[in-house]
C-alpha cells in the first residue's frame, strides 16, 4: 500500500456536505453520493483515495471513494451494513438519508495506484471500491488489465454487472456460491513482468495474496486493509522519547502507552480515526530516530524510508524520536 504523501495532522479540512442520492447497489450494500450544498467543486482525487465520514463525537470511519475522479462535484461511496460492526455502517445505512447533512474529511490516499503497463486487480466483497476505480483509471491509461471479483453470491457484489458491462471480458465475477474461492494459483502462480498487483477485501483474501505474490518482485503487490495486522505479542514496548520538534518539548512514552496517547496527554492535538494503524489519519512525519512500525499501511519501501509513521500504534526502534508536532 502506498503512503507517499505528507500531509500532516495540522491541515484537517472538515467539509459539511448532504446525502445528494441515496441507492441499494447489492444485498445489504447502499450508495451514498455526497455534493456540497452549494454544488461548488470538491477537493480532486485519485483512485486509490478514501475519505472519512464524520458520524458521531468518537464515531469516524472511512470509506473509498469509488466514483469518477473527473465529476468535481460529487463524491461516490458504497457501505456494506455489517453485522458486528461498531456503530459506522449501522449509522450509514441508518441515519443518512436523502438530505443529509454529513461531515467529511479527506480525501487522503494511502492506496495510490502507480503507473504500470499491467494490472491484476483482485477484489472481495466491498473491497470492490477502491479497485472499481482503478479499473476506471488503468482502462484510462490504456494499460493492459484484468479484475477478478469475488464475493458471497452475486446479488451481494456491488457493481458487478456495471463492471461486465463496461469492460467486458476484463472483469472475471466470482461469486463464491457458484465458483467456489477465488483460484489464486492460476491468478498469481508465476511472477508477471510489469506488473502490479493490487488487491483490497476481507483478511483471508489478503493474506491468501500476500502468500502467493511472496515471491513476486518487491512493491509489486499493494492492499489496502479493512482491519489491523496481527503483530508478534512478544514485540518489546520498550519506554521511549519522543521530541516534538515545533516546540523543542520533550514527552515520555512508556511501555504500552501510545505515542499518540503520550502526546495528548502533554496537550498536544493530533488528530486520529481508527487508531489501530488502518487508516492513516495519525500519519505523522520522523525527523530523526529509527521507527518500529506496527500499522497496516505502509509498503515496506515506506516502512524503510523511515520518514513517516503512524503515531497511534508503532513505536520508536531506538531511545529517541524526534517527530514534526
Ligand atoms: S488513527 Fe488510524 S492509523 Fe492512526
Amino acid at each position: 500500500m502506498s503512503c507517499s504523501s505528507k500531509e500532516t495532522h495540522t491541515v484537517v479540512v472538515e467539509l459539511d456536505l448532504v446525502v445528494h442520492r441515496r441507492r441499494v447497489v447489492a444485498e445489504g450494500v447502499v450508495e451514498l453520493t455526497l455534493r456540497r450544498q452549494d454544488g461548488a467543486a470538491l477537493p480532486s482525487w485519485e483512485a486509490g483515495a478514501h475519505i472519512d465520514l464524520v458520524l458521531g463525537p468518537d464515531l469516524v470511519r472511512q470509506y473509498s471513494l469509488c466514483g469518477d475522479p473527473a465529476d468535481r462535484c460529487s463524491w461516490r461511496i458504497a457501505v456494506l451494513r455489517e453485522h458486528g460492526s461498531r456503530g459506522g455502517s449501522a449509522a450509514v445505512h441508518g441515519e443518512l438519508a436523502e438530505g443529509s447533512q454529513v461531515g467529511v474529511r479527506g480525501p487522503r490516499n494511502h492506496f495510490r495506484f502507480e503507473p504500470s503497463r499491467r494490472y491484476v486487480l483482485i477484489a472481495g466483497g466491498i473491497g470492490i471500491t477502491p479497485i472499481m476505480a482503478m479499473a476506471a483509471a488503468a482502462d484510462d491509461r490504456g494499460a493492459d488489465w484484468s479484475l477478478t471479483y469475488g464475493g458471497r453470491t452475486r446479488a451481494s457484489m456491488a457493481y458487478a454487472s456495471d463492471l461486465r458491462d463496461r469492460y467486458g471480458a476484463r472483469v472475471d465475477l466470482r461469486p463464491q456460491d457458484e465458483f467456489g474461492l477465488l483460484d489464486l494459483d492460476s491468478l498469481l502462480g508465476e511472477p508477471a513482468g510489469d506488473t502490479l498487483v493490487y488487491c483490497c477485501g476481507p483478511e483471508p483474501l489478503l493474506e491468501a495474496v500476500e502468500k502467493r505474490c511472496a515471491g513476486w518482485p518487491r512493491g509489486a503487490l499493494h492492499v489496502e486493509r479493512f482491519s489491523p495486522k496481527e503483530f508478534d505479542a512478544q514485540a518489546s514496548d520498550h519506554p521511549f522519547e519522543v521530541v516534538l520538534a515545533r516546540s523543542g518539548r520533550t514527552v515520555m512514552v512508556s511501555s504500552g502507552q501510545s505515542i499518540l496517547s503520550a502526546v495528548r496527554e502533554a496537550g498536544v492535538q493530533v488528530l486520529s480515526s481508527c487508531e489501530e494503524g488502518t487508516c492513516g489519519t495519525c500519519e505523522t512525519t520522523v525527523l530523526a530516530g529509527e521507527v518500529d512500525h506496527r500499522d497496516s499501511l505502509l509498503s515496506e519501501e515506506e516502512r524503510a524510508a523511515g520518514e513517516t509513521m503512524m503515531v497511534c500504534v508503532s513505536r520508536a526502534a531506538c531511545a529517541k524520536l524526534t517527530l514534526d508536532l
